[in-house]
């Protein structure tokens, strides 16, 4: 559907990583063109022209690549603190947490993001419960059919299921569903079915991911079948070896770019060899912070040209699925970094670095790409220009105005 095409301004649009004064944006579903505001309006005299707010920062619709619906009911029950018991409480409460997880919770946890600028995010779904909540959003969903499953007796059961589910969220185009591909991660999913879904993600060319080191505790059990994990696989599933090492992981991805989630324990080696791989990562410092997993360095990232995207995974190892929150949070973490420019890092994170590793033609505006906004309102006019990014992170707890395609939300 085609909409008259409309003008929006700020005081302030995020172009390419500036901030600049006074332009406008005229658009339908898509960007029809970037201008200053003046210029604009005598191109584009019949476009309706939307009041601009005081003290606005125009940025394109924020993503979050990497979020757990179907395990929003979460909120006092799993065990924070240390990665293991964690999981413990993961395996002894999924099926309580998923049975209590109603559609008004994942319909709630996505207008959470909708309301903190969130236009397209990426859900792992494990059981595919949180289909119809992703129909039923505006947003856009990268839709992570999640394969699970350590034990090769089962496995095949397993592969079975998750093909069903991904077939199922391929038929939801119109609604913005894209289906795409979860690996769980290297310790849980058996190298059999592993490689039948990468091949398939290759055959879709959908959207790859996987958790990959998380923990101090899974680099111990991948290398020697040691640490914590070790207790945690005999009385969970009667195993006592892991089912593959670190490189052997990695060889299965390394033709296909792959969205690799957390990967704090991921040394210089394996992160070079990301960056040969065309990898991506997505960085989520509440929920690293939560499991006791540290700090992932970010700046590492950067030398070697590895994009990442801050994310809030789940409320499974959260307390809010705001992406401010999150952007804030990692102001916080990364202390040692420069203030000014974490903040565009940041920035750039979740809107055109965000964007691509899930494949979406969003995230920056420019001509041609979707039409999807987010709308910043600071407490004051900026006085210092360098500062835009900083104090958008600082004190935004809601987006003033959200467009998908174009359509307002917010
Ligand atoms: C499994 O289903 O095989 C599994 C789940 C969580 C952790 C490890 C293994
Ligand atoms: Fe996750």
């Amino acid at each position: 559907m085609k909409y008259t095409p409309q003008i929006i301004t700020a005081d302030y649009l995020y172009l390419e990583g500036l901030f600049v004064r006074d332009w406008g944006i005229v658009f339908d579903t898509k960007i029809i063109a970037v201008k200053p505001y003046d210029t604009l309006i005598e191109e584009y005299p019949n476009a309706h022209r939307i009041a601009k707010i005081p003290h606005s920062v125009l940025y394109p619709g924020l993503i979050n690549t990497h979020v757990h619906l179907e395990f929003s009911a979460n909120k006092t029950t799993l065990r924070y603190g240390s990665f293991v018991p964690w999981l413990d409480s993961v395996i002894a409460d999924r099926n309580r947490l998923t049975e209590n997880c109603t559609e008004e919770m994942m319909q709630e946890a996505c207008t959470q993001m909708l309301q903190s600028g969130i236009t397209a995010f990426g859900a792992v779904s494990s059981f595919g419960l949180d289909l119809p909540s992703c129909i039923w959003t505006p947003q856009r969903v990268v839709f992570f059919n999640e394969l699970i499953g350590s034990n090769p007796v089962t496995a095949d059961q397993l592969y079975g299921n998750f093909l069903e589910r991904f077939e199922a969220s391929s038929l939801h185009t119109q609604s913005r569903v894209t289906p795409a591909i979860a690996i769980h991660s290297p310790y849980s999913v058996h190298p059999s079915i592993l490689q039948k879904a990468v091949a398939l993600a290759k055959a879709k060319q959908c959207v790859l991911s996987a958790h990959f080191l998380e923990s101090q505790a899974e680099r111990a059990w991948l290398e020697g079948s040691d640490g914590d994990l070790k207790a945690f696989f005999a009385s969970a599933f009667g195993q006592t070896e892991a089912l593959s090492n670190i490189d052997g992981f990695l060889s299965h991805f390394e033709e296909y770019p792959t969205h690799f989630i957390h990967c704090i324990q991921a040394n210089d080696k394996e992160l070079h060899r990301f960056s040969q791989a065309g990898h991506t990562v997505a960085h989520c410092p509440r929920s690293n912070r939560l499991l006791g997993c540290g700090r992932l360095r970010i700046e590492k990232l950067k030398e070697l040209g590895i994009p990442f995207a801050v994310a809030t995974d789940g409320l499974s190892s959260n307390y809010s699925l705001n992406i401010f929150d999150e952007l804030r949070a990692a102001l916080m973490m990364h202390h040692e970094l420069k203030l000014h420019e974490l903040s565009l890092w940041l920035l750039r994170s979740v809107t055109q670095d965000a964007a691509r590793i899930l494949g979406l033609n969003c995230g920056r505006i420019t001509q041609g790409y979707q039409a999807d906004f987010a709308l910043v309102q600071l407490p004051n006019i900026p006085q210092i220009e360098e500062d835009i990014a900083l104090w958008t992170i600082l004190y935004t707890q809601k987006v003033a105005q959200l467009y998908i395609e174009g359509k307002q939300y917010v």
